[in-house]
């Protein structure tokens, strides 16, 4: 039996994100960006991409003109963050940190947190933890701008098994919605040619899943006071598994007056 090496998440996929994730998925981030904070951005100063992954988000709101910091759990993530900031002679900060615990230098104005990346956090309690970490990051008046993979997306979409194949490489995932955790958990199984062997890896991701109310609950007790959602499916356009219900962006301030 061949030998599968596990991974901590964020490993093998933070090396091939930008080539397994990038296109097509950075339009629909860039789409929901203009409806949600078309008319906010240009009068904001500063910004944190909150799990900014390897950067895309965090460079194109530096090119806008905004003084922007980048947040990443993984080291990989981070340096290849820091890496594209410095090819593209863009500045931005790249901090290796807790979503639920991060501090910035200085408070900013916004603080986005994209492509599901809120769901990483281990127990359900934790959203009033990064709510509140958020919170402190801004200065009052600041906005959080982020999105979530809800219960539909876990029990609808996880459970199929999907692949891609790139030269050398080949990615297969598949995973399911665990209802007495309720937590959806994915498995990518990597495939790297290395020669004429191919090493097995694998990576297990997991997220956890809140209702609606359980968001807002978090985002008042942290001291966020407008509140507002979309659903995510017209900015996924012709994407047939994206279904109503799946996936939710919210904006929310931070009150003036907290
Ligand atoms: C699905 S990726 C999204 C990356 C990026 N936001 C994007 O839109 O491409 C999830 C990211 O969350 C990061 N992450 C997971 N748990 C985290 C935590 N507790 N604190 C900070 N980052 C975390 C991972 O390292 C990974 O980069």
């Amino acid at each position: 039996m061949a030998q599968v090496r596990a991974c901590p998440p964020y490993r093998l996929l933070a090396v091939h994100y930008d080539r397994f994730f990038f296109f097509p998925f950075h339009r629909v981030w860039q789409r929901a960006r203009r409806v949600l904070l078309g008319k906010i951005l240009p009068q904001l100063g500063s910004a944190c991409d909150l799990a900014c992954g390897t950067g895309t988000t965090a460079l194109a709101m530096a090119r806008r003109g905004l003084k922007v910091f980048a947040v990443d759990l993984s080291p990989t993530m981070c340096r290849l963050a820091h890496e594209k900031a410095r090819r593209a002679g863009v500045p931005v900060r790249v901090l290796r940190a807790d979503m639920r615990t991060f501090r910035l230098p200085e408070p900013v104005d916004l603080v986005t947190c994209e492509f599901d990346a809120i769901n990483h956090v281990p127990r359900k309690v934790d959203l009033t933890r990064v709510a509140r970490a958020v919170a402190r990051a801004l200065r009052p008046g600041g906005y959080f701008c982020f999105d979530v993979n809800n219960r539909m997306a876990f029990q609808k979409i996880w459970p199929s098994t999907w692949w891609i194949e790139r030269p050398g490489l080949v990615l297969v995932m598949h995973g399911g919605y665990d209802a007495r955790r309720d937590k959806g958990w994915t498995i990518a199984e990597w495939f790297v040619r290395e020669g004429r062997r191919w090493r097995r890896s694998r990576e297990r991701v997991e997220e956890v899943c809140w209702a609606p109310a359980e968001i807002q609950r978090s985002l008042h007790l942290a001291g966020f006071d407008q509140i507002r959602s979309w659903d995510a499916t017209p900015f996924f356009r012709d994407d047939p598994w994206i279904r109503p219900g799946c996936r939710t962006f919210y904006l929310a301030r931070r009150s003036p007056s907290a």
